[in-house]
């Protein structure tokens, strides 16, 4: 089993013991054994934090079945940050913002550095001057309402005095004391074998009292739990750091914002600085590091011009205007015991080390990950040397170094296998590639159950009720083979109810979500189908490229021809270029996947894409050529996008405009060819403030 799968069954298996023993009153084992279960499970998600979910058994206030909260959708998205990892990253960070906003050497660029502590991020709204709504930062998206919860917090201001705009989202980060964790740890530690005592004496007891792996664990336990109460005897801090919506912008820096969040009554990081030589502040914060009473991993850099940030705006999931410079990753060395392979939803063969547990960077962990055989070659590592991984913020640890075992020979060197270990099909490595792949396609039972997994997981189709266990259970039965069998269980009702842990309460919900799911945004959709190379960004730009899944459809077969109109077009999409195109025409070239993408649409009606609504360039396709003016070309490409149009590199019969600044050459040539509208740099300006 997986960690995942393993998790998964875990989690499966203490939510039916605690239905057996709460609801039924008919518990099926003892608390010896129930605890076991919650023990291996907490191990797990500690050396996999990415792969614990936020509803797990583990995090879940005893006695009460979670229910959960209310979801709450964020006024704007609570987005994430990019990564620098040393002084050439924030050179490379720095250079970007230059060339976009066409700054010269001369300009300098201020920067408010922060120190990233590692809790979990809340978004507070204020209307009125009032707190009304407090919520976790969930997919970015939406999170869960837990206002009941924040407003236990000391920290949190419950009405900011003086002139407040009228509705404002307010950031910042709950966190726990390095101090108060391990007091409140060892009140954890102390309560848990208590209650084994109590168990050794017969009692009958509830589930297992949580022991939190590190700080960041035990803030979010703390803060989603259900009762407020014990929210309030937890020991949850918070500082404030970032703007989300707001009716009016109070200041102009960001500097002068985190002024205004102290004089609101936010306690702000006393460590914020303005900053000119960020590398000097880095080694600084990196020395006081030790002595600080709460763990941070990194300090976050944010442009201080707030007309800047607006103009810079966002890719993907990060702004362009801040970035978090992480402190090295911790290593840690161990014991490999063996190298395991896994299989993931295209057929990729990802060898993973399998080591004795060991604690770094706050968690314990137990696998890592060695990225490809040719890494496995180049590291020269084999079962039973001492391993050095590393693990830096949330990433998956991964191996770095192998030294021979302290005692007896190296084993031989390790081989990649020649076939699939989950289907027995052939494997192989084609075109060069550095991954080897199952041959098994979609007769492999590892491929089409991580493509089911990936179909319900919460960015793609998210149906819940789907989780890993009972997809592997359904697929093993036959009834869930491909994703519009998902569709297909409804009909199987009776033979569902046959099966252990299916209760008519479980069926009901899993059947809700699924009948929910009939209609999904195209880009969700595009998403789900998982096509290698196409993650979320790249879905949206299809889905926004081509606007509904019916012309999508159409223009993939008609692509499939090398050289056609359809080919160069979605190729010429900024942002997917030729050699995504091949994936994705490949994947539509193979007759199972089309058939699957046909049946999938009997049941799946997905939404047309949304364009910016009313937005000046709402719906067209826009290419740049040639040297602007007055700014640089990503920068026209973000606003023609943040008006609604669509960006492609090439220029086809599909264009509306093409935007021609100094030394334009062939594309413009080509516009006039095919009667495209030709735009100068001043005709598109003025269209825009329109
Ligand atoms: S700003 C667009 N400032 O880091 C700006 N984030 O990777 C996004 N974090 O989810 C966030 N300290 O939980 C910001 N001073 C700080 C921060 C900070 C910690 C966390 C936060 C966020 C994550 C982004």
């Amino acid at each position: 089993m997986t960690p995942a799968e393993e998790i998964a069954f875990l989690s499966a298996e203490i939510r039916r013991h605690d239905r057996l023993y709460y609801e039924a009153d008919a518990p099926e084992i003892d608390d010896a054994a129930y605890d076991g279960l919650m023990r291996r499970l907490r191990t797990l998600e500690a050396a996999h934090p990415e792969l614990a979910s936020p509803d797990s058994p583990t995090r879940r206030v005893s006695g009460a079945a979670a229910e959960g909260f209310r979801k709450s959708r964020h006024l704007a998205p609570m987005l994430s940050l990019d990564n620098a990892f040393g002084p050439a990253d924030f050179t490379e960070f720095t250079a970007s913002i230059r060339r976009f906003l066409r700054l010269g050497e001369e300009e300098a660029l201020d920067f408010v550095a922060e120190p990233k502590i590692d809790g979990l991020s809340v978004n507070l709204l204020y209307e009125g001057g009032r707190f009304v709504k407090g919520a976790t930062r969930g997919d970015g998206a939406e999170g869960e309402d837990v206002t009941e919860n924040l407003l236990t917090l000391a920290d949190l201001p419950r009405d900011l005095p003086g002139e407040v705009p009228e509705r404002i989202e307010i950031r910042g980060e709950v966190f726990m004391d390095r101090a108060d964790f391990a007091a409140f740890r060892a009140q954890q530690q102390k309560a848990a074998e208590e209650r084994e005592a109590r168990r050794e004496r017969g009692e009958k007891l509830g589930p297992a009292v949580p022991v939190p792996v590190n700080p960041r664990n035990a803030a979010a336990g703390s803060l989603r739990q259900l009762d407020p109460q014990v929210t309030a005897q937890r020991p949850l801090r918070l500082f404030a750091y970032a703007m989300g919506a707001a009716s009016a912008v109070p200041v102009d820096t960001h500097w002068q914002w985190l002024e205004w969040l102290s004089a609101k009554g936010f306690r702000v990081n006393p460590l914020s600085a303005r900053v000119t030589d960020p590398e000097a502040f880095q080694a600084r914060i990196a020395a006081e590091r030790p002595a600080l009473a709460y763990e941070i991993d990194g300090v976050v850099y944010k442009l201080d011009r707030l007309d800047w940030q607006a103009r810079l705006g966002f890719v993907g999931r990060a702004p362009r205007w801040a970035i978090a410079w992480k402190f090295p990753a911790e290593r840690a060395t161990t014991t490999l015991r063996r190298i395991e392979i896994q299989v993931g939803r295209t057929g990729a063969l990802t060898p993973r080390a399998v080591m004795d547990p060991v604690a770094v960077g706050g968690v314990t962990v137990t696998h890592a990950t060695l990225h490809n055989e040719d890494e496995v070659s180049r590291l020269d590592v084999r079962e039973g040397d001492r391993v050095t991984i590393q693990r830096a913020g949330d990433v998956i640890p991964q191996v770095v170094e192998a030294l021979p075992p302290l005692h007896g020979a190296r084993a031989a060197p390790w081989v990649p296998p020649a076939t699939c270990p989950a289907c027995g099909a052939h494997a192989a490595r084609v075109n060069g590639e550095v991954v080897r792949r199952c041959t098994g396609g979609l007769t492999c039972p590892a491929q089409a159950t991580e493509r089911l997994k990936h179909f319900v997981s919460r960015r793609a189709m998210d149906i819940e009720g789907l989780g890993e266990e009972r997809i592997l259970l359904l697929h093993d039965k036959g009834w869930l083979g491909a994703p519009a069998d998902i569709f297909r269980l409804p009909a199987r009702e009776a033979e569902l109810r046959t099966l252990e842990g299916w209760g008519e309460l479980s069926i009901r919900n899993l059947f809700r979500a699924i009948a929910a799911r009939r209609t999904v945004p195209l880009e969700r959709f595009l998403f789900a189908l998982g096509i290698r190379r196409i993650g979320e960004q790249n879905a949206k730009l299809l889905a926004r490229h081509y606007g509904t899944v019916e012309r999508w459809r159409a223009a993939m077969l008609a692509a499939r021809t090398v050289g056609s109109e359809a080919r160069e077009e979605l190729g010429g999409i900024a942002g997917i270029g030729p050699a995504i195109a091949t994936e994705v025409v490949e994947f539509i070239a193979e007759p199972h996947n089309l058939r699957a993408l046909d049946d999938l649409l009997g049941f799946v009606a997905p939404e047309p894409a949304q364009v910016a609504a009313g937005g000046t360039f709402a719906g067209k396709a826009l290419v740049f050529t040639g040297t602007l003016e007055t700014m640089s070309r990503a920068e026209a490409e973000a606003k023609a996008e943040a008006a609604g149009g669509r960006i492609a590199k090439s220029v086809s019969a599909r264009t509306d405009f093409v935007v021609v600044g100094a030394d334009a050459g062939s594309k413009a040539a080509k516009a006039a060819a095919l009667g495209v509208a030709v735009l100068t740099e001043g005709e598109f300006l003025q269209r825009l403030a329109t």
